[in-house]
C-alpha cells in the first residue's frame, strides 16, 4: 500500500478508522471523510502522530455536491487516487413496525445512494482514466429475512448488486471493485447499538472481530494480490455467516 491514495468514508470512527490505520500503517496516503468535523479531527490528529500522511473532508454522502468537493480535494492534495473504501453508514434497529417512511429512506440514502455518489464523483473524476480499486463495506445480509434491519439489509443487498455491476461495466478500465461483509465488529456504535437487540445466547455465541481485522481484508482486496479478484463479496466474519443468519431475538 507504500504511497498509494486511499479515501475512507466514515473513516473517523469504527470499523472506518480501524482500516484507516491499518492501511496508514502499511505506509498508505489516507483521506477520511464524515458528518462530523470533530470527529475528522480527532482521527486525522492521531493518525497524524502515528505517523501517517493523513487529510479530512466534511462530507455528507447523501449530497453529491460535497462527495465532489470532497473528492476534488483528495485530488488537489495528493495528485492521484488509488482506492475508494464505502465505509460510510447509517443505522439503528428497528422493527418495521416502527420504521417511518423517513427512517427507511434515510437509511437507503446513506448506505445505498451514498456509496453510488461516492463511486460514481471517484469513477469520473479519476478512476475512469486511471484505473483504481474499490472496496464496499457491506453486511452479511443478503438472501435472508433480517429482523430490525429491514431498512440496512435492503441498502445493503443494493450495495452487493452495485459492487458487481460496477466490476462487469469497468473491468476493461482496469477498475476493480469487492465488498466486505463483516461479522460482528467490536468496538462500534453499529454492534453496541444492535446488540441491545440481541439475546444474550446469541451475543456470546457469534465471534467479534476488532476494526483492523476489517482493514486487513481491505489491504488484501485492494492490494495487487488481489488482482483478479473483482465483483465479489467477502464475509469477514470467523465463519459465523450461517449462524448471523439464525440470530435470536430478546424477547
Ligand atoms: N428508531 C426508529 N426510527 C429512528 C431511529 C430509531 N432508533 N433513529 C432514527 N430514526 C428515524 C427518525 O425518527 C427519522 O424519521 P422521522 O422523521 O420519521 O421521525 C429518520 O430516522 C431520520 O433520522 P434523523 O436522526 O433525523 O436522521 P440523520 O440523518 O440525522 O441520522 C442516522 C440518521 C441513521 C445516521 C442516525 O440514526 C444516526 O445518527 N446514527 C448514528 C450513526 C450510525 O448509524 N452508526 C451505526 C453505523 S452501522
Amino acid at each position: 500500500m507504500r504511497d498509494q491514495v486511499v479515501l475512507i468514508s466514515g473513516g473517523a470512527t469504527g470499523i472506518g478508522r480501524g482500516i484507516a490505520f491499518y492501511l496508514g500503517d502499511l505506509g498508505a496516503k489516507v483521506a477520511i471523510c464524515s458528518r462530523t468535523q470533530e470527529n475528522l479531527d480527532k482521527a486525522v490528529t492521531e493518525l497524524q502522530q502515528a505517523g501517517v500522511d493523513a487529510m479530512a473532508h466534511v462530507c455528507d454522502i447523501r449530497k453529491p455536491d460535497q462527495v465532489e468537493r470532497t473528492v476534488g480535494a483528495v485530488l488537489q492534495r495528493y495528485g492521484q487516487l488509488d482506492v475508494l473504501v464505502n465505509n460510510a453508514a447509517g443505522n439503528f434497529p428497528a422493527l418495521l413496525k416502527d420504521l417511518s417512511y423517513n427512517g427507511f429512506r434515510t437509511v437507503v440514502d446513506i448506505d445505498l445512494n451514498g456509496t453510488f455518489n461516492l463511486t460514481k464523483a471517484c469513477y469520473s473524476a479519476w478512476f475512469a482514466e486511471h484505473g483504481g480499486c474499490i472496496v464496499n463495506i457491506s453486511a452479511p445480509f443478503e438472501g435472508a429475512g433480517i429482523p430490525y434491519q429491514a431498512h440496512a439489509a435492503a441498502a445493503k443487498a443494493g450495495v452487493n448488486s452495485l459492487t458487481r455491476t460496477c466490476a462487469v461495466e469497468w473491468r476493461g478500465q482496469n477498475i476493480r471493485v469487492n465488498a466486505i461483509e463483516p461479522g460482528p465488529v467490536s468496538d462500534t456504535e453499529g454492534m453496541q447499538r444492535l446488540n441491545s437487540e440481541l439475546s444474550v445466547q446469541t451475543r456470546n455465541a457469534v465471534p467479534a472481530c476488532s476494526p483492523r481485522d476489517i482493514g486487513k481484508a481491505v489491504a488484501f482486496l485492494a492490494s495487487d494480490d488481489a488482482r483478479f479478484i473483482s465483483g465479489q463479496c467477502l464475509a469477514v466474519d470467523s465463519g459465523s455467516g450461517v449462524d448471523l443468519l439464525k440470530l435470536s431475538l430478546a424477547e
